[in-house]
């Protein structure tokens, strides 16, 4: 089965074809970063205005990549939300159409299911059970899969998610849009030990997490230092390494409250080293073992909601004609 994946969630146009029998055929994706940057942040029209020009010519690449012509899909798949209303109906829109002329299925994905089966894609060896730590600009959650469909939520962010507080905390020390990977780019070059930074809420038992505060003991800091190159990479230094402490203390909570023994790290903030290196230390100490996508599959892309339909579809589920997107949508 040959099945057609569309994510238009928010600021990437990302499309994949993936065959039940092949895996991973082709994928393709659009950035618009640079169309948002000026802005400071994605701005949905806009956004939504993109897709419509880009989603069509991705299409074509992909299946002219894939060496397959549209007649040969089998189904579609396109993210149905969470995210930005208008950009899912374009991915909506089209998959849908394209279904209905093609006399296929098509299926509407979970954004956070996509990520959260995005490490299968690499390694089809791996299965549930295994926890899951989803953390992308949006969502900070450890989840328990204890099966593909069955979900627990373990833990989850009360107010920023990582990648929004690494994002803020970039642009509150000047760093232009999209901040959290150059954030994590300048503190490479921090110190170790320059400043320091509460673990939030790893005094206490739980697995939740809370990252607001800690972006405002970073405004103090920088608001009472020099502001200079060296101090601001000091400064992010400090702020990623409790994020990603923070982060590892609950995942080894998570693996030890649900006794299983394999992590799997999905969401744009997967893709940070820092974050990588600490949680291979943990589970290594452990006996466990942690798996990540590579750095394309963590963001935002196509392969993972081609994937996470693909097996939707091949179970015999899909959905009705309908185009419907949730801007908000519990897993
Ligand atoms: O999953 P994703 O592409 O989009 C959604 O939010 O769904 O995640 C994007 C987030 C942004 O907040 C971005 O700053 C963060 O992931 N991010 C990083 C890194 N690369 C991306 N945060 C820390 N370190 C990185 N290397
Ligand atoms: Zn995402």
């Amino acid at each position: 089965m040959n099945v057609l994946g569309i994510e238009t969630s928010c600021d990437e146009t990302g499309v994949a074809v993936y065959a039940t029998d092949a895996g991973l055929r082709a994928h393709a994706l659009y950035s618009q970063v640079a169309l948002h940057a000026e802005y400071g942040g994605v701005v949905p029209e806009l956004a939504s205005r993109d897709h419509v020009r880009k989603l069509l010519p991705l299409i074509r690449q992909t299946l002219g990549e894939a060496g397959l012509r549209v007649e040969d899909l089998d189904g579609v798949a396109y993210t149905a939300g969470p995210g930005l209303v208008g950009a899912l109906l374009v991915g909506a829109g089209v998959a849908r159409a394209l279904a209905w002329a093609l006399q296929v299925p098509a299926i509407g994905v979970h954004h956070m299911e996509g990520h959260l089966l995005a490490p299968l894609l690499e390694d089809p060896a791996l299965r549930p059970p295994f926890v899951a730590l989803l953390v992308s600009g949006g969502h900070t959650q450890l989840v328990a899969v204890e099966a593909i469909g069955r979900y627990r939520l373990l833990g989850e962010t009360l107010d920023d998610a990582a990648g929004e507080a690494f994002d803020k905390t970039a642009k509150l020390m000047g760093l232009p849009y999209p901040g959290g990977p150059q954030l994590a780019a300048l503190a490479e070059q921090g110190r170790p030990g320059a400043f320091r930074f509460a673990r939030p809420m790893t005094d206490r038992p739980g697995l939740d997490f809370s990252f607001s505060g800690l972006k405002t003991q970073v405004l103090l800091a920088w608001q009472g230092s020099d502001q200079g190159e060296q101090t601001r990479a000091d400064i992010a230094r400090a702020f990623e390494e409790a994020v990603v402490e923070t982060l590892a203390i609950k995942c080894e909570r998570a693996l030890e409250a649900t006794g299983h023994d394999t992590l799997i790290v999905a969401g744009g903030v997967g893709a940070n080293r820092r974050l990588r290196a600490a949680l291979e230390a943990m589970t290594a100490r452990r006996g466990a073992r942690v798996r990540f996508p590579r750095p394309a599959f963590c963001t935002d892309n196509g392969a993972m909601i081609a994937f996470a339909g693909a097996l939707r579809l091949a179970a015999g589920l899909h959905d009705d004609a309908a185009v419907r997107v949730h801007a908000r949508w519990d897993m």
